[in-house]
C-alpha cells in the first residue's frame, strides 16, 4: 500500500475541499481535522525512513483496550483483517407511540479494507468511523467497487447484512480476483459504546463480540465490531414511521 504517499496526498487535501466523488457530500468536520492532524504527524516521523510507512505485520493488530470489557471472549485468536463499515441499522416500531421502543432488525454496511491501518496506525482506528460517518458513500455498486475510500486509500472489501434475525453475515468475497470468504456469526456479548463514543443522532451502538457458525467459508473464528459512531434507536417510537434507517460507522476486527 502507497501508505506514504497517500499521507502526503491527504496532507495536500487537508487544505482544500475535497474533490471527486465526494463533492458535496463531504463535510469537512472537527473529527475530519483531528484525524489528518495525526495524518500529519505520522508524516513528520516517517519523513525519513519512508520504507517503515510500508510495513503491515497483521500480528501487531490489537483491539482497543476498552473491548476487553465485553463478556466470554475466548483466548488465542489471531488477527486476519481489519475493516471500517459505513451503513445504517435498522429499525422496526409497531406503532408511533412514545409508549413502543424500536426494534432492531439489522444492518447493511460496505467494508473498507483498513487491515494495515490497524497495524501501523492504531490510534488513526477510533477517529475512522466518526469521520467516515460524514461520508455518504454511492449506492451504484460498480462505482463503490472502484471507489477507494479517502481516509486512507481503502479499497473495498465486503458487505455486512443480516442472513437473518440472529445471524450477521460479512461477505468478502466481491469480485473474482477479490474472494476472501463469507462469515456467518451469532452475537456472544455487547457492550456499551464508551462516554466519548461519535453520538450522531441517538448514540453510539453497542461494541459486539460475534462468533462464526455453521456456514461461514474461510478460516474465522470471531468478528468484534468496535469505535461505533452513532446507528442507535431514538428512546421511543414516537412519531417513528413503521421501518427506518440510522446511519452509522464502526470498525470492524476479523479474526481466524
Ligand atoms: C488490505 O490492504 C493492504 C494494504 O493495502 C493489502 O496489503 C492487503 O492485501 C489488503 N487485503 C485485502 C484482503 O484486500
Ligand atoms: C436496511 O436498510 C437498507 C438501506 O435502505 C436496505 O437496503 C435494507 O434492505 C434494509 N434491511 C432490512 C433488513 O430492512
Amino acid at each position: 500500500m502507497k501508505f506514504f504517499t497517500l499521507l502526503l496526498s491527504l496532507a495536500a487535501v487537508s487544505n482544500a475541499a475535497p474533490t471527486g466523488i465526494f463533492d458535496n457530500n463531504f463535510d469537512f468536520s472537527e473529527d475530519l481535522l483531528d484525524y489528518y492532524g495525526k495524518v500529519s504527524q505520522y508524516i513528520d516521523k516517517y519523513r525519513q525512513n519512508p520504507g517503515a510507512a510500508y510495513a503491515c505485520d497483521v500480528s501487531k493488530i490489537a483491539l482497543p483496550s476498552y473491548a476487553a470489557g465485553l463478556a466470554d471472549q475466548p483466548s488465542g485468536l489471531k488477527p486476519k483483517y481489519v475493516a471500517l463499515g459505513r451503513g445504517t441499522q435498522n429499525y422496526t416500531c409497531a406503532d408511533s407511540t412514545k409508549e413502543t421502543t424500536p426494534t432492531a432488525i439489522g444492518a447493511v454496511a460496505d467494508l473498507f479494507n483498513a487491515t494495515c491501518i490497524a497495524a501501523n496506525y492504531p490510534d488513526l482506528m477510533e477517529l475512522m468511523p466518526n469521520a467516515a460517518y460524514r461520508m455518504s458513500l454511492p449506492t451504484d455498486t460498480k462505482l463503490l467497487s472502484s471507489l477507494r475510500l479517502p481516509l486512507g486509500n481503502m479499497q473495498l472489501l465486503g458487505h455486512h447484512f443480516f442472513h437473518d434475525a440472529t445471524t450477521p453475515e460479512f461477505n468478502l468475497d466481491t469480485t473474482i480476483d477479490r474472494q476472501f470468504g463469507v462469515l456467518m456469526t451469532n452475537k456472544v456479548s455487547q457492550l456499551k459504546a464508551p462516554s466519548n463514543a461519535f453520538q450522531g443522532q441517538n448514540g453510539a451502538v453497542a461494541w459486539l463480540y460475534l462468533k462464526t457458525v455453521a456456514g461461514t467459508v474461510g478460516d474465522y473464528k470471531a468478528v468484534y465490531r468496535v469505535n461505533t459512531a452513532s446507528g442507535a434507536a431514538p428512546k421511543t417510537c414516537e412519531g417513528q414511521p413503521p421501518s427506518f434507517e440510522m446511519q452509522y460507522s464502526a470498525n470492524y476486527y476479523f479474526f481466524d
